[in-house]
């Protein structure tokens, strides 16, 4: 909206500095709050007990067995963070991702073991063949191509396991066409109509996974994911994918990365009335501590200043490995 008579007046009577004079107005004519609420804090399950591996490309970050992983979610709730993203880490790999969807696999343990601890956290999951594959693909190979169609029944079969173990809302982030809809399509047939469905609708091809390919090991064993994974050159095409991941019955859309994506964000907060999450990545995330370590950069306000930026852009939610020392700075100023 344009009114006219906030640019009537000129320099030496119009004057912006006047609403920048102490922290107290300032605060009042902030436009952006950044809220614990909006926070998810990403985890890895591994299997066992006691079991902590920290990832050396994520400072901060670790592997953990689910008992660890449940202490762990506890603690960020305490701290205000409402929801983990959970991913699995398995050694076990083959050519059909068979412990994508196994019962007692790690991830679905860790669920179970975060809604028994902390029932009022909200449990999302990664759908994800990646982990799992002996190829490391985000799908199943079929004659040396990933094989979208052949795909869509084990992502739908891992979303429901998630479901099953007690997960309250499961993430597909496969980039395969159509797997919204299959895996909304046996959630539902198998009574699991209330899990909802946050698609990672805009995910690009990007350079900035590269600590969580290491966390996860789940980088591809040849090739790239550019076949899947978006150009990131293209905004139209985004809006597109937003657009097909709604009509096949997403809850939420997400645009990842978040910090080289803002412009993605903004197009895709004007076409939906979803809420949009922004997954802040490793790469993201691992640039900011590799800095703040060498003394370049000050932590905690290059974060705040990055997490902000990323919810001016539009975002009601953001996923983030900061998450857990955001809530603490944020609730030091309330
Ligand atoms: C799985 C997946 C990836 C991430 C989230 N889910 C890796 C990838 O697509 O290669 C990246 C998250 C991050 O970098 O923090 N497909």
């Amino acid at each position: 909206m344009h009114h006219v008579t906030d640019t009537f007046a000129r320099h030496p009577q119009a004057r912006p500095r006047r609403l920048r004079r102490g922290e107290t107005l300032r605060r009042m004519v902030r436009e952006t709050r950044l809220s614990p609420d909006q926070l998810v804090l990403p985890l890895f399950a591994i299997a066992g007990d006691g079991v902590e591996e920290p990832i050396a490309s994520l400072p901060g970050q670790s592997r953990l067995s689910a008992d660890l992983l449940a202490r762990r979610a506890a603690r960020a709730y305490a701290a205000g963070v409402p929801a983990v993203l959970l991913f699995g880490v398995s050694d076990e790999k083959d050519a059909e991702a068979s412990v994508s969807h196994d019962p007692n696999g790690a991830v679905q343990r860790a669920v179970a073991a975060v809604k028994d601890a902390v029932p009022d956290m909200v449990v999302i999951t990664d759908v994800c063949l990646c982990a799992y594959t002996d190829h490391g693909h985000c799908g199943l190979v079929v004659d040396g191509e990933v094989d979208n169609d052949a795909s869509l029944e084990v992502l739908a079969r891992a979303a429901l396991s998630h479901a099953r173990a007690g997960a309250d809302v499961v993430a597909p982030s496969d980039m395969m066409d159509g797997r919204v809809a299959a895996i909304r399509e046996l959630l539902d047939a198998e009574g699991q109509s209330t899990t909802a469905i946050l698609s990672y609708a805009a995910k690009y091809a990007s350079a900035f996974y590269g600590p969580f390919r290491d966390a996860a090991g789940s980088a591809p064993g040849y090739g790239d994911r550019k076949g899947y994974q978006m150009d990131p050159a293209n905004g139209r095409e985004a809006l597109r994918e937003v657009e097909l991941d709604i009509a096949e019955g997403a809850d939420m859309v997400m645009v990842k990365p978040a910090l080289t994506y803002l412009d993605v964000i903004a197009r895709v907060r004007d076409i939906t009335r979803l809420p949009v999450a922004a997954y802040h990545v490793s790469g993201e995330y691992s640039m900011l501590k590799a800095a703040a370590e060498r003394g370049w950069l000050d932590e905690r306000v290059a974060t705040m200043e990055t997490l902000t930026a990323i919810v001016r852009a539009g975002t009601d939610l953001v996923i983030t490995y900061a998450a857990e020392d955001a809530a603490n700075w944020l609730q030091e100023h309330a």
